[in-house]
This record gives C-alpha cells, sequence and structure tokens, in this order.
C-alpha cells in the first residue's frame, strides 16, 4: 500500500467484520455495513479500483451455542441466518461485490493454507494448557461455553472475551470464576494439549504496523499498550466438532479457533470476486500478497520495506469492540503467510435505542424487517447511522432524532433545494436552460468535490456526507438571493442564468450524496435526465453540463409527521413491554443466559441505578464548584487502558484533568468541546499524572456533559 492519498495505483479492498450467523438484525448491527457500504462507494467516486466484500461468521461458541438450543446443527443454523443476511442487506443499499461465508470451500482451503503456512514459517507451537470443563455434562468448555470475570477489568465476562468491560480477547483458562453456560455449574480444569500462534514473533512487525495504520484514532491508540507490552500467544485451537479443521496431523479432534477463519474470509470472499468477474476487472492477490514483504522477516528493515511496498489498499470497517482482533492478531496472521496488511481499520462506536443499548433478547430494537415494513426509504437510516457524530462516537437512536434529520436536512435541504429548482426549470424551460455554469457557482461545487476527497481520505463519513448537503443548503441561499421567479419576465437571461447554476449544483449534489443516499441520488439522477447510473459517475460529472430534457419531478423525501412518530413509539414500547412481562415469568438466570449469548454486537442493556433515598441539602450542593470548562487538549495516557490526559480552560485558568474517556471518545475530536467540571475536587494522581477537577459524564459511555447556550468558560452551574 502506498500512503498516497486516495485515489492510488493499488486495488483497494473496503471489508465490513463479518456478522455471526446467529440471530436477526437490527438498525443498530447496520451501522458498519452502511458506512462500509458508503466509504467503498466514496473511495470508487474518486476513481479508486475498489472491492467491497464480507461475509457470514458460521463457526464458533456463538453459532453452536444457540443452535444447541434450537436444536438444530450449527450448520443448519448458521446457513439459515447467512441465506437472511444475503437478502437483507441489499435492501439498505448494501450492495458487497461479494458476500460468502466461512464455511464454503474456499475460505476452508485459504485458511488451511494460511495455517500451513505459519506452521512451515514457524510460527506455530504446541503447549498443554488447562480448559475449563463441564463435570456433569462431561464436556469442554471452549469461549461462550464459559462465562465469569475479566482478569483485568474484574467485569463480567465470557470465555474468550470481556465483552462488557475492557473488550480484551481472553486466552482459553484465563477467565476468573469460570461457570458453565450449560449447567450453570463452576467450571473445572483439565489439561489438553493445543496449538498456539507464536504473537511474539511479530511484536517489532506491530510496532512499526500500529504507526502506519490509517483509520479513526481508537484503533491506533486502544492497542499500542498491548502491542509494546507483553503480547500474549493466541491459542487457534478448539474442541469443538464444528469450525474448520487444524490442518497439522494427528489433530483430527481439533478445530480452528473461529477468530482464524473468520479474518481470513476477507481475503476468500475477494477472491471469489475475482473468480467470478475474472481478474482483468479485480485482481485479488495484486490487493492482498503482490508485492508484500516476505513472511517472517521480523526486523527494522520491515517499516521501510512496507513504506515501498507496491500492494492493495485494505481497509476494515467494524465495531470498536473488535479493535484487537484486527490490530493485533489479524496483522500478524496476514504476515506471518506473507500477505499485504491493512492500510487502514474504521473502528465505530455503537448505537443506542434513546439512550440505552440494543437488546435482542427483550425485544428492545428496531429491527431491520420493521424498518422496511413501516415503509422508510433505506437511504434515511443509512443517513442517519452514517452522518449522526464522528465515526467513533456512540449514535443514539431514536424516533424523534430520525424525524429531526429526515425534516430538517434531507426534506428541508437537499429535498427542498433540488425539487424547487427542476420544478422550476421543467416549467420554465423543460429541463436545463441554455447556459454556462457561472464563476460563483463552479466554485462552490469546487469546493465541495476537495471537502470529499478530503473526507474520505480522512476516514470521515459525517464529513463526506456533509459536503452534499451543505451544497443544497448553498443552493437554497442563492436561489432565495436571485429569485428568479422574479426575473423570469424582465430579464430572462439571467433568470436561465440562476436555473441553470441551480440544475447544475442538483447534479453535484445527487453525484456527492450517491455514497451515502445511493438509491435517492439515482432517482435524482433520473429526474436530471441524465444518462447512465450516478455510480458510474465520478467526481468529474459535478461540474459536467446537465443534460438538458427534463419533465416535472416528484419529491425526493417525505416529511414524517409527528402522529407517525408517536405511533413508532407507541408500537416499540408496547413490544418490549410485551418482552419485559415475558422475561419477569422466565427464570432470571436463563434469561441472563440467553442474552449474553445472543447479542454479538451490541453492548448490553444498561440498567438504570434506583435513585438514593439520601437527600442532600441545597447547602451541601452549594459545596460543589462547578463550572463550564473548554477542552483543549486531550491525549492517551501511555500505559493506561482508560485515561485520557486533558487539560481544559476554566476561566480563570487551564487545569490539568484526567479522565476515564480513552476508549469511548475519539479524543482527536475532544479539543474545542466545551464541558461541565467539578472545579474543587481534592486533587489525585492516577497513573502517574496529576488530576486537578473532574470531568462529568453520564453513564458507562462516559456521554460527556456539555452546554446548548454560549456560556462561555468558567461560568458557575448551578
Ligand atoms: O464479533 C463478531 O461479530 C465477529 N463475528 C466479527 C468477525 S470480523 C472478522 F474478522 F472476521
Ligand atoms: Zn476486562
Amino acid at each position: 500500500m502506498s500512503h498516497e492519498d486516495f485515489p492510488t495505483e493499488e486495488p483497494a479492498v473496503v471489508t465490513c467484520g463479518l456478522p455471526y450467523a446467529n440471530g436477526e438484525l437490527h438498525i443498530g448491527h447496520l451501522r458498519t455495513y452502511v458506512s462500509g457500504d458508503a466509504y467503498a462507494r466514496a473511495l470508487e467516486k474518486l476513481g479508486q479500483q475498489t472491492a467491497f466484500v464480507s461475509g457470514s461468521d458460521m463457526h464458533g461458541t456463538p453459532v453452536a451455542v444457540n443452535a444447541e438450543k434450537e436444536g438444530v446443527t450449527p450448520e443448519e443454523f448458521a446457513l439459515r441466518h447467512h441465506e437472511k443476511y444475503e437478502e437483507t442487506f441489499p435492501k439498505f443499499n448494501v450492495e458487497f461485490d461479494n458476500y460468502g461465508h466461512t464455511h464454503d470451500e474456499t475460505n476452508t482451503e485459504l485458511t488451511q493454507e494460511f495455517v500451513r503456512s505459519w506452521i512451515a514459517n514457524d510460527h506455530v507451537f504446541e503447549k498443554e494448557i488447562q480448559v475449563a470443563w463441564d463435570p456433569e455434562a462431561d464436556q469442554p468448555l471452549p469461549d461462550r461455553y464459559v462465562e465469569g470475570t475479566c482478569p483485568y477489568c474484574g467485569a463480567k465476562a465470557r470465555g474468550d472475551e470481556c465483552d462488557e468491560g475492557c473488550q480484551r480477547h481472553l486466552e482459553p483458562g484465563e477467565i476468573e470464576d469460570p461457570r458453565s453456560t450449560l449447567t450453570g455449574n463452576p467450571a473445572e480444569y483439565r489439561a489438553r494439549e493445543h496449538e498456539f500462534l507464536r504473537l511474539s514473533d511479530f511484536q517489532d512487525y506491530l510496532k512499526g504496523f500500529i504507526d502506519r495504520l490509517e483509520g479513526t484514532s481508537n484503533a491506533r491508540n486502544q492497542p499500542r499498550e498491548w502491542i509494546e507490552g507483553e503480547l500474549q500467544d493466541l491459542c487457534i485451537t478448539r474442541d469443538m466438532d464444528w469450525g474448520i479443521d487444524y490442518p497439522g496431523e494427528g489433530k483430527e479432534d481439533l478445530v480452528l479457533y473461529v477468530w482464524v477463519d473468520a479474518p481470513i474470509e476477507y481475503v476468500s470472499s475477494t477472491k471469489q470476486y475475482s473468480e467470478r468477474v475474472g481478474t482483468d476487472t479485480f485482481d485479488w492477490e495484486a490487493a492482498w500478497k503482490d508485492g508484500a514483504p516476505e513472511a517472517g522477516a521480523d526486523d527494522e528493515a520491515d517499516t521501510e520495506a512496507w513504506a515501498d511496498a507496491d500492494t492493495g489498499e485494505i481497509v476494515h470497517i467494524i465495531g470498536r469492540d473488535i479493535i484487537q482482533h484486527h490490530t493485533v492478531f489479524w496483522p500478524s496472521m496476514l504476515r506471518g503467510a506473507g500477505y499485504n496488511e491493512p492500510r487502514a481499520v474504521m473502528a465505530s462506536g455503537f448505537v443506542n435505542l434513546d439512550g440505552k443499548a440494543f437488546s435482542t433478547s427483550r425485544n428492545r430494537a428496531v429491527w431491520a424487517d420493521d424498518y422496511l415494513d413501516e415503509g422508510f426509504d433505506p437511504d434515511l437510516v443509512r443517513y442517519y447511522l452514517t452522518t449522526t457524530g464522528g465515526f467513533q462516537q456512540d449514535v443514539d437512536f431514536s424516533w424523534e432524532k430520525f424525524q429531526e434529520r429526515v425534516n430538517g436536512e434531507l426534506v428541508g435541504t437537499l429535498g427542498n433545494f433540488v425539487y424547487r429548482s427542476l420544478l422550476f426549470a421543467a416549467r420554465n424551460y423543460d429541463g436545463a436552460p441554455e447556459a454556462e455554469t457561472s464563476e460563483e457557482v463552479e466554485e462552490r461545487i469546487e469546493e465541495a468535490i476537495e471537502e470529499f476527497e478530503a473526507a474520505v481520505n480522512d476516514y470521515s463519513l459525517k464529513e463526506a456526507g456533509d459536503t452534499a448537503i451543505s451544497l443544497a443548503g448553498f443552493g437554497n441561499e442563492y436561489i432565495q438571493r436571485n429569485e428568479p421567479w422574479n426575473l423570469v419576465g424582465e430579464e430572462p437571461e439571467q433568470a436561465e442564468q440562476v436555473i441553470y447554476d441551480c440544475v447544475q449544483l442538483a447534479k453535484a449534489v445527487a453525484v456527492l450524496s450517491a455514497p451515502i443516499l445511493p438509491g435517492t441520488a439515482q432517482t435524482l439522477w433520473e429526474q436530471l435526465g441524465e444518462d447512465g447510473t450516478v455510480d458510474d459517475a465520478g467526481l468529474d460529472a459535478c461540474l459536467e453540463s446537465p443534460n438538458g430534457e427534463f419533465d416535472e419531478p416528484d419529491e425526493l423525501f417525505e416529511k414524517i409527521e409527528d402522529e407517525r412518530v408517536e405511533e413508532l413509539n407507541a408500537k416499540l414500547q408496547e413490544r418490549i413491554e410485551a418482552a419485559t412481562e415475558s422475561d419477569d415469568q422466565a427464570d432470571t438466570d436463563e434469561a441472563d443466559a440467553d442474552e449474553a449469548e445472543s447479542e454479538d454486537i451490541m453492548s448490553e442493556d444498561a440498567d438504570i441505578e434506583p435513585i438514593t433515598d439520601d437527600r442532600i441539602s441545597f447547602e451541601e450542593f452549594q459545596d460543589l464548584d462547578i463550572r463550564v470548562g473548554e477542552i483543549e487538549v486531550a491525549e492517551p495516557i501511555e500505559g493506561a487502558d482508560d485515561l485520557a490526559r486533558l487539560e481544559v480552560n476554566i476561566g480563570t485558568e487551564t487545569r490539568q484533568i484526567v479522565a476515564g474517556i480513552k476508549q469511548l471518545h475519539d479524543l482527536d475530536a475532544l479539543p474545542g468541546t466545551k464541558a461541565i467540571i467539578v472545579a474543587n475536587l481534592e486533587k489525585a494522581e492516577l497513573f502517574g499524572v496529576e488530576s486537578n477537577g473532574m470531568l462529568l459524564a453520564a453513564g458507562d459511555e462516559a456521554d460527556i456533559l456539555t452546554t446548548h447556550g454560549d456560556s462561555v468558560p468558567g461560568t458557575k452551574v448551578q
């Protein structure tokens, strides 16, 4: 990969994390898929050759546990969900070039080839370890068959991941107080021989890799301390029947750990795409292999070798809970087999529903199917999920907020501008009048194109999406300022000029909005009477002359009325209540176990803590000196999992404050943010850094408290 700005000469592969084939999709799950699709389309707009691939994650305990509950084979269970995903994604305009699955022949063969290559390069060793065992069921308890306490942060954890706490991967045997999820019994331990990938072989390589890695800052910051500390080797085998067989001799009873064959599907899926369209159209080896430095070299020359390598541009789009897998395990796996490394990892925040996490078992979700059944255009939720806040931030979904963004930006700005312009043009000139684009409009479109290119190179979908909306906003202001309706009679040429400019702007809006709103942009393209598809139009098309004739358009978006929102909220509430009632009747332990097993991408429901009965006096409250501050600097504290060092202007001085927000916020995006500070808390030292005050934030996601008016730093909060 070149690290030159996109577009480059090399082929790009954009991937989305593989969904476990084990449940129904809700709109929270869709965030990374619509983002991946939008990003791949945006790269293509820049002229970058791009393949967009993913597949279903068929193996591992997430699937085996749920299949067992249904009493069907894991294969049958996983294939059913795979087919459903394959059908659902296109309904949200998520158009993969290839969507495979990890259990197919291509992935089975390629996975075994990767493992053989690690063995040949001496990166695999065997070790006897203690694995959790259920004495009653008399079987081993890999991964999600066991639950307990995370040894790193003390949170409740699954056998192989601290999903509710620090998000670390846990190796077999690491979890504390292990209990079987099959019987609830405390797990015993038994000695078993397993195979390990020696991650320490790649430590120097990874240090260079993480410095080269592009994408979101959380993907670079979170793994840094793991890479710099002692790297634990990765157990790559499991005592299970369901999975890809370990290819070593005499090891027929072992399958590969699901996190081995899952990311390899990124490569397999690209390979299948090449096989379908031909290598002249897309060459998977040029993207994944050609030009990569030889496997095994782990010295300082490495970094230079990568700097000169002419390899493809691999961009992974994932949820932030699987950063470690993509920035520590996966690059080592690739390197150990002589494959190319990722250029970028974009790790998104979670999606919440009305301020709380989605919960599939409590039916507290807006299901993908329900959204479509309500008759909403998929582009609306695409727009909401990709442009509400930065990519690393959590997005809160509520029907009210959805209504606000649809009615405001899509109906009020984009839809309004193109409808009034095209209607005027069609009624008065049967299309675009005769004219040339004015200098002012040409410059404004050029500016939008530059912003779009910069946003794509900055991995910011929000900013890419904003370019189309703000261009439409400019269009509204332009038409309003020039009042063509008052010019048609007296100054026809000027009226023609204004309307021609507006049609040109509408064409540019179609091109720039296409990655995020592909269906809508195509409708607009057709309304403009343009040939071909908007997908095939590059950024240059923004300034190419509009085609000429067209009819009166229809409106692109429909306003969402308040009554509709009330109706949607009532339905959601009803469903949650029905599910809660039936939940209440069920045994609580069992409900908890179900929850842990079926929630994969989203975090768990955060129960609201009861309000304390202990009241404090008004005087006691007044003892707190709470101020408005403005964050000026935000940087990670080396070695600390969660802590960030902030410099906060509180009017009279700038304070250094340590806050536990490192993994929850994009630190680079915080400077300039107003925050509420307790200024008279006694000083403390955290990780050797003095903290002179406290930043107030809500909940486990550390939602930073801010102001909504113009209060200046130092203003007292009362
Ligand atoms: O965490 C998950 O949902 C996994 N199924 C993601 C796999 S992504 C990849 F690396 F394959
Ligand atoms: Zn933890």
